[in-house]
């Protein structure tokens, strides 16, 4: 009698548990979808609507993204007051990204993020023409890149936090690449306000793929201010210098005792101007370091006095992008007043090297048939006091 008694217990306890589980995993999922808002954009040139999504963490961190270039439109991080302020650069008009996007503000980049030599390059004794869009080269995947598509996205059900699932076929000859490229794109607004970035992608024919994000960062809430008070660090002993048309030269040069040296953290403005052919060729910061390690680990952080904000940057690619805004010309609105000016924003773009399908002595960027491409970043906030 007793043991039927101590089994009832038993099975009414798992009964209650199992109960109480499923009724705060609903909960968990119903406050996920919640933290998503989808609303009407902008209509574009030829009369497509653009959808944007509001995803929001429970400190109420918020990151906006539209459905036309996987474009980030707005972050907000929060300053040593508990202030959140947007951080990333943008336009005030939504026509601004869809005609054009100079800068390639926010976006989603591929098929190959980075630049590629005179547009070319040969695979399996192949030589492929690719869009010539950047002086003899070819940047960023094309005129026509993946900046430029309307990117299916769907809030992600099942997911632990917020999260939008963007997905993109670019079709076989796109831009001049092979192969018929099926794209995913995860943005996870995670709750200790990280912004995770998951790329994965698959190919019917042997290709190259080099896929970023190219969010440029002001962590001061003032877009009209300069970003060279920025203290930054990058985990990198080595970087690739380039030629006048900003290809790598394949030399893999040491930064210790260069303006290229932020292993230790020093303002972005301290050596910017030096004299030094580099930092002239790029008009400033605009080169790919090599990054220490493998795997996921931290490459970068950032630091703003003022504000407080920090930024950490992790990533399981090789190499990142440091661009210092040196192409911001002033000749759009900021969203906070003012124009973007010349180093109003700074990009750390995680991703392969540049022109890598040209250089063997690169890690290779080729995917074939069978393959899965995958790739993540971490953006993550914090304060220092
Ligand atoms: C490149 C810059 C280029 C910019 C375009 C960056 O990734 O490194 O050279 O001008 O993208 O916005």
């Amino acid at each position: 009698m007793k043991i039927i008694n101590y089994n009832l217990i038993i099975i009414a306890l798992l009964f209650v548990v199992g109960c109480s589980k499923k009724e705060n995993n609903n909960q968990s999922q119903k406050e996920n979808m919640e933290n998503i808002q989808v609303s009407d954009y902008g209509v574009t040139a030829k009369d497509d609507s653009i959808k944007k999504y509001t995803l929001t963490n429970k400190n109420g961190m918020k990151l906006e993204v539209i459905n036309f270039g996987g474009i980030i439109t707005s972050l907000t991080a929060p300053d040593k007051n508990g202030k959140y302020e947007d951080v990333v650069l943008g336009f005030t008009k939504p026509e601004d990204y869809f005609n054009g996007n100079p800068y390639y503000f926010g976006a989603l980049i591929g098929r190959y993020g980075n630049r590629i030599a005179n547009a070319k390059f040969a695979l399996e004794g192949k030589t492929y023409n690719i869009d010539k869009n950047d002086g003899p080269n070819s940047l960023h995947g094309g005129k026509e890149g993946f900046h430029t598509k309307f990117w299916n996205i769907e809030p992600v059900k099942d997911a632990k936090f917020p999260t939008l699932k963007l997905t993109y076929t670019s079709a076989d000859g796109e831009e001049g690449y092979p192969g018929k490229l099926s794209v995913t794109v995860l943005y996870t607004l995670t709750d200790d306000n990280a912004l995770e970035i998951s790329y994965e992608a698959t190919t019917d024919k042997a290709t190259v793929v080099n896929l970023t994000q190219h969010s440029y960062f002001n962590l001061s809430g003032n877009f009209a201010k300069t970003i060279t008070d920025h203290e930054l660090q990058i985990n990198a002993d080595k970087f690739l210098p380039v030629n006048e048309t900003l290809i790598p030269t394949g030399e893999q040069k040491a930064v210790k005792g260069s303006p290229f040296d932020f292993t230790v953290s020093k303002p972005i403005g301290k050596d910017i101007n030096s004299d030094d052919d580099q930092l002239k060729k790029g008009k400033g910061y605009d080169h790919n370091w090599i990054l220490n390690g493998s795997g996921m680990r931290n490459i970068a952080k950032v630091y703003h006095p003022q504000s407080g904000r920090v930024m950490e940057v992790l990533t399981d690619e090789p190499g990142v992008q440091f661009y210092s805004g040196n192409f911001l010309d002033g000749k759009f609105d900021t969203k906070t007043g003012g124009k973007n000016e010349f180093r109003t924003g700074f990009c750390l773009e995680t991703q392969h090297f540049p022109d890598s399908p040209n250089q063997p002595s690169f890690p290779s960027t080729e995917l074939k048939p069978g393959q899965k491409y995958q790739a993540k970043t971490i953006y993550k906030f914090s304060v220092k006091k």
